[in-house]
């Protein structure tokens, strides 16, 4: 069943108009044209039931509206005229599925200029193409609604003769989007600060309730249970909870091991509140108290860490980060017997991947590993305030002949959400400890106190 209770009101409309401004101003500087940015469509999961509902994020990014069956339209010429297309009023159908704010009230709500059923889309979209120098459409991502696209096309083809032109072009909306997203504006990074803390504190419920003999399933629920105490509607993406061997099994999410004393344990999970996504790795030991090979590996990967996120200036490169990392681990690699060589020939060899396989960052937003180029002409692009990423290293070993005994299945990752500043970058996510000491007092005063 769908979920019958009625969407978080919008209290915000500013943002996003301010966006659909902002995107008609790019829109315009290209010559112009109809813009048109669908919501994401409802997935069947299994007969007759569907799976929760998401909307799309450029979408949402344009409207804040949560409700399937939507489509945003823009007529981008010397004005721009906004037009929502949404679910109709339907009082049956509300009995079944929940609340709908039909275009009366969504014309409101969204602050467009027009707004219609999503039952007379396919009927306007002609006379909406008619005359547009650009159709600005993302091709590709949704079939069905590119066939819709695609009639709609073809029925002003058809129409030529009576003078009117469809679009010379098709351009991809999602590139001017991606570029904008990139940069998150006051009301984003609200939302995302929340986001963070909601995770910060789920984390650190996941480090106090775990005890030797539990299954990892038992922290994945505590930390479902503390994301929807504080109003996130969803995860980010599915929560790793990896103890022992699994840690080093990059996107292991069965979460179903019972787990031992003196392995540790890596979480790797993130909430989404209203739309946007916090990412936080923590490693830690199941024991509490951090010894021997593990604590080797884990006092390296927060030293990589450290070089990171001190790494996160405006103006330095996407890569200055991944290689102050990179640099770090491998001296570390070297000084732990894990490698052999010098710094150097192992960064010119790249056999460091072995232990280290994934990069250091990604853009995060809307989506967990958000929209952005990483590279302009072919350059990492210079970090700019109001950007948001990752800073995830990581060590991965797992039992091999040739690696000393005390490091076989140590996986260790740390996670934090950066936002780059105008004199350096905020760390979203510091209110999970990371520290040696700061962790094991956490685990140690949890079992204290019950
Ligand atoms: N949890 C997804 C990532 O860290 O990229
Ligand atoms: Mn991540
Ligand atoms: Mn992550």
């Amino acid at each position: 069943m769908n979920n019958p209770t009625r969407p978080t009101a919008i209290t915000l409309l500013a943002p996003h108009s301010a966006r659909r401004t902002r995107l008609a101003e790019r829109v315009g500087c290209c010559g112009g044209g109809v813009v048109i940015v669908p919501t994401a469509p409802e997935r069947m999961r299994n007969r007759d039931n569907d799976h929760p509902y998401r909307f799309d994020s450029y979408f949402h990014y344009l409207t804040g509206f949560t409700e399937p069956g939507a489509v945003l339209v823009m007529l981008v010429g010397e004005s721009t005229r906004s037009i929502l297309f949404c679910l109709p009023k339907n009082l049956e159908r509300e009995t079944w599925d929940g609340f709908r704010h039909g275009p009366e009230a969504a014309c409101t709500l969204v602050g467009v200029d027009e707004a219609y059923s999503i039952d007379e889309f396919d009927q306007r979209l002609p006379e909406l193409l008619g005359n547009q120098n650009a159709l600005w459409y993302a091709l590709a991502e949704d079939k069905e609604f590119d066939d819709r696209i695609f009639a709609g096309l073809n029925t002003v083809r058809a129409n030529a003769r009576s003078g009117v032109r469809a679009p010379a072009d098709i351009r991809n909306v999602h590139t001017l989007l991606d570029e904008m997203r990139l940069f998150k504006d006051a009301h984003e990074l609200d939302i995302m600060r929340r986001s963070a803390a909601i995770n910060t504190g789920a984390h650190r419920r996941a480090m106090r309730a775990t005890r030797p003999g539990m299954f990892e399933y038992e922290i994945e629920a505590e930390l479902l249970h503390e994301f929807r105490r504080h109003g996130s509607q969803s995860v980010a993406y599915n929560s790793i909870v990896a103890s022992g061997p699994n840690a080093c099994v990059l996107h292991y999410n069965a979460n179903s091991r019972q787990m031992q004393e003196g392995e540790l344990l890596l979480i790797d999970a993130g909430c989404e509140l209203d739309g946007y996504a916090s990412d936080i790795t923590r490693t830690f030991p199941i024991g509490g108290r951090f010894s021997g090979g593990a604590k080797a590996v884990y006092e390296l990967v927060l030293a990589s860490q450290d070089a990171a996120i001190a790494a996160c200036q405006p103006n330095a490169s996407f890569s200055a980060p991944h290689d102050a990392a990179v640099k770090v681990l491998v001296q570390g690699m070297l000084d732990l017997g894990l490698l052999q060589g010098s710094l150097d020939s192992v960064l010119e060899s790249g056999s460091f991947r072995r232990f280290y396989m994934h990069r250091t960052s990604h853009w995060l937003g809307l989506d967990v590993h958000d929209a952005g180029e990483y590279k302009v002409n072919n350059l990492w692009r210079p970090l700019r305030p109001g950007m948001v990423l990752t800073i995830e290293p990581g060590c991965y070993i797992r039992a091999a002949d040739d690696v000393p005994e005390a490091f076989w299945n140590v996986g260790v990752r740390i996670e934090d959400n950066i936002l780059i500043t105008n004199d350096g970058h905020e760390n979203l996510t510091a209110a999970v400890p990371s520290k040696v000491a700061e962790i094991e007092a956490l685990m140690a005063e949890a079992r204290e106190h019950g």
